[in-house]
């Protein structure tokens, strides 16, 4: 059985999870990490509960370029390290796992995009939420028109990211955290994206800064239009994102889908005309860990909830990287494309760059082009 070698590169917060994933993962081994200092890295994996005695230790990153038994690069260091790395290793022929933001601006993500291209490697991005029950539900329910023609989105990052967080002190940088949806909302940009399945064509945004030590202004608001991708005509569809790292609440990952035939509103299933019927839905509902129950709201609507796991939490613990990895795995020895590419992510990176443009501008409309792959 062919099994790949993985090498990380940043051995932090979030390598821990990728490092966890790939040692549940029959087909591949971790044979090397790379960090600026052996004995903190291996720290920060043993407060984890994960030793990797084999996997030998870099400063040098080229080490894991060079290295015949390195197949796949994991990128998990600060945001403006990527692009530099991305593209060794892309040149270096390694596959990638690399984590969001891809580039921090339009240079960034070109060079990405030609250096995959150019080599043919496999790459996957860390927006992980797509392997999350309830989202991977909410893109099911929209796409089998249970909400019948979408009308109106509105997707919301609601977080709070202080000193607690171990990369404070290169996230609220312009340098490297560069804006608050590259660094964190971005998630939801690519969630409305794939829940809803169309493209986002303009934006008009506003932001504020609210949360001391930030370089970048810390809550943003932009109205958008979307259609199916390839149809830049035709009626759009309004779309709202809301995202700061401001408010004094739990982690919240808000997911609304308005439909000319029902409403998801995060975990409840709503209409007003026609009622949704649960077992028809629960009959036609290909996922084990999604339930139904048929509940009354608190002004007595009839509604059904919609039970199973929710994006509700920042702690990257609790993030599906295993599907993400495994994706990657299995693209990688199966040699076909992964679903969540460079050139995928990268449509989510310039909405996020039209979003920060817009409300640098006072909320001028900014056009949003389509792919580019
Ligand atoms: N997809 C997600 O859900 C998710 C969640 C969290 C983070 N992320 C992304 O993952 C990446 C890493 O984030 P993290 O939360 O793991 O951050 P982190 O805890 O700060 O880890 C980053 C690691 O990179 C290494 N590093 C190398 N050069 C560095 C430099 N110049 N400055 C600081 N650290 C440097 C550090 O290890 P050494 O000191 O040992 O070199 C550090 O531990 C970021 O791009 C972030 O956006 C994604």
């Amino acid at each position: 059985m062919q099994t790949l070698g993985v090498g990380l590169v940043g051995v932090g917060w979030v390598a821990t999870q990728h490092l966890s994933a790939f040692a549940k993962n029959p087909r591949c081994r971790v044979v090397a990490l790379c960090g600026r200092d052996e004995t903190r890295a291996r720290a920060r994996l043993a407060d984890a509960g994960l030793t990797f005695p084999d996997a030998r230790f870099t400063t040098r990153f080229r080490d894991l370029l060079t290295a015949p038994d390195v197949d796949i690069i994991s990128i998990a260091t600060p945001n403006h390290l990527h692009v530099g790395q991305a593209v060794a290793a892309a040149q270096a022929g390694k596959h990638i796992l690399l984590e969001k933001p891809t580039g921090l601006d339009e240079a960034e993500l070109r060079r990405i995009r030609d250096a995959v291209r150019a080599a043919g490697v496999r790459t996957i991005v860390s927006f992980e939420l797509h392997y999350n029950p309830y989202l991977r539900f909410a893109r099911w329910l929209r796409e089998e028109g249970w909400l019948g023609r979408l009308v109106f989105a509105r997707f919301q990052y609601l977080s709070r990211v202080t000193d607690w967080y171990s990369g404070w002190s290169w996230v609220r940088t312009k340098k490297s955290g560069r804006s608050h949806l590259l660094a964190a909302g971005c998630h939801a940009v690519d969630a409305l994206r794939w829940c809803t399945g169309l493209e986002v064509t303009e934006v008009s945004a506003f932001q504020s800064t609210i949360t001391a030590g930030y370089q970048w202004p810390t809550s943003v608001i932009a109205n958008l239009t979307m259609t199916p991708s390839g149809a830049r005509r035709g009626q759009p569809v309004l779309a709202q994102l809301v995202s700061s790292t401001d408010l004094q609440l739990p982690y919240t990952f808000g997911v609304e889908m308005m439909g000319d035939r029902a409403t998801l509103r995060d975990d409840l299933i709503l209409w007003q005309d026609t009622p949704v019927d649960p077992d028809a839905l629960r009959r036609a509902c290909p996922f084990l860990d999604v339930t139904f129950h048929e509940v009354v709201t608190s002004t007595g609507a009839r509604a059904i909830r919609v039970e199973t796991i929710m994006p509700g939490s920042a702690d990257v613990a609790h993030h599906p990287f295993q599907g993400e990895i495994d994706e990657l795995v299995a693209c990688v020895l199966e040699k076909r494309e992964t679903h969540l590419n460079v050139f995928d992510a990268d449509v989510t990176m310039r909405v996020c760059m039209a979003v920060d443009r817009s409300a640098a501008n006072g909320g001028r409309v900014v056009k949003v082009a389509g792919r580019k792959s």
